[in-house]
């Protein structure tokens, strides 16, 4: 088995390094290899006590291939995992000591590092300290942007900026959604503490691409953080994808908050596939859920109902309501939003496209908007003509006939299903 050459390994290093120490086997973190970590947790650190940090050593093991991942951190590429053997150098009120490291991947169709470690038999505490601190460096860092704390995604990915008003959707549906959120965290949380739970609430706004759950979730979080709350942001969208690593991120942020917080999972259907769903629907159950005293309401999104569909059937109560988001309902929503979205080149015989725009999402109306202003721009004039208008509407309706899948913005294999997910269950 490879641990054992690992051990062995170890355990010769161990007679010619450190003869007069006792030493521990255990299973260690594969974090203490990551680059990541190595340069982040400085030679001189304090780690417990009088214990200090004071270096490491890359050793060279036969048994260890060494290679590395990598990704980037902000701007930069940097090697982050690895497999290899390195010594650890501590020291404490006693004296000097090491530890000998070896960190190998064991099996070739997976990518899992296997770690152990030889630690001084009364040095253990002062190890895990050290592991602790190196998993800290390695995990994906939660950004703090004014009250909105980011997991994945990039910088500039999720605003809350989108006014109320901006978001044009039924007034009743609005109306639903907003009361849901304030009767929680006026009323709600006391209910759940007077029930001895944790006062965690759980809303799932599903709907077809484009149809602005993405703006309602950032007009819902700047209504939240001008009530005093924070937003907890978690995006699927970057190198590392959706991992249950970040949800537990994000709740970590969510009961450490010392406020209410409003917890937005973008994409929750992309959670519950792999191997992280037995984990994702705990966090639903409640069995692993936050508990912020304070309250804390998690608003999810998704396209793809059907991925969740069946789970919540079999066991309610794991969301507690779900809001369709619904293409564009009737004329007057239509003209609404195409006016919106024309801003000063309205002219009231645009009104003849409207019935067109009748259940399409709200992202298309304003590419046709768009598209057509465009058309007027490049043609140097400053009215867009009906002709203009619907040569947009026209262009686009066929770009999407033709399986051009404009509105799928995610690598997620998500073309077609427009019509599939208006069939939904969630469907009224
Ligand atoms: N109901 C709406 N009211 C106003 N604008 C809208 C609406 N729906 C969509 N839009 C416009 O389309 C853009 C895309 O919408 P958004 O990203 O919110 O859709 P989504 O439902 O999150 O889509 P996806 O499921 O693909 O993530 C918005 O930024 C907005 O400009
Ligand atoms: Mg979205």
């Amino acid at each position: 088995m490879q641990y054992e050459s690992l051990v062995a390994w170890a355990r010769e290093q161990w007679e010619m390094r450190s003869p007069t120490l006792k030493a521990l086997t255990i299973w260690a973190s594969s974090d203490c290899g990551n680059r990541i970590a190595q340069q982040q947790v400085k030679v001189g650190r304090r780690i417990r006590g009088k214990a200090r940090f004071e270096g490491v050593e890359r050793l060279d093991c036969p048994a260890i291939t060494p290679i590395s991942d990598y990704g980037t951190r902000g701007k930069r590429m940097m090697l982050t995992s690895g497999s290899g053997a390195y010594a650890f150098r501590f020291a404490d009120d006693r004296g000097a000591f090491e530890v000998i490291y070896a960190s190998s991947y064991i099996g070739d169709d997976t990518q899992d590092l296997t770690a152990i470690a030889l630690v001084p038999e009364d040095r253990l505490d002062i190890w895990a300290s050290f592991e602790f601190m190196c998993a800290r460096a390695v995990r994906p860092r939660i950004k703090r942007r004014r009250d909105v704390y980011i997991v994945g995604g990039t910088d500039s990915f999720f605003d809350p900026t989108v006014e109320w008003e901006d978001v044009i959707l039924s007034d009743e549906l609005k109306a639903r959604l907003l009361d849901d959120m304030e009767a929680f965290f006026t009323r709600g949380v006391e209910i759940y503490r007077q029930l001895k739970l944790p006062p965690f609430r759980k809303l799932l706004l599903a709907g077809v691409p484009g149809t602005g759950k993405t703006m309602l979730c950032a007009a819902m979080a700047k209504i939240a953080i001008s009530r005093g709350r924070v937003v907890v942001y978690v995006s699927g969208a970057d190198r590392d994808g959706a991992s249950f690593e970040k949800i537990q991120r994000a709740l970590q942020a969510v009961t450490a908050a010392r406020y209410p917080v409003l917890l937005i999972v973008e994409e929750l259907d992309a959670y519950l596939q792999g191997d992280d769903k037995a984990r994702v629907l705990n966090v639903l159950d409640g069995v692993e859920s936050p508990n912020n005293p304070k309250g804390a309401l998690l608003l999810a999104t998704t396209n793809y109902p059907e991925a969740i569909d069946e789970r919540i059937a079999k066991r309610p109560g794991r969301l507690d309501r779900v809001f369709i988001i619904p293409t564009i309902q009737d004329e007057q929503q239509a003209e609404r939003m195409l006016r919106h979205y024309m801003r000063e080149s309205w002219r009231d015989e645009h009104l003849a496209v409207v019935p067109r725009l009748v259940e399409q999402p709200g992202a298309f109306v304003r590419e046709v908007a768009l598209h057509a202003r465009m058309l007027a721009a490049h043609e140097h004039r400053l009215d867009v003509t009906l002709a203009m208008l619907e040569e947009s509407v026209f262009s686009l309706l066929r770009q999407i006939r033709s399986e051009s899948d404009y509105l799928t913005r995610r690598p997620m294999g998500l073309a077609n299903h427009t019509k599939k997910s208006t069939r939904s269950p969630f469907n009224p």
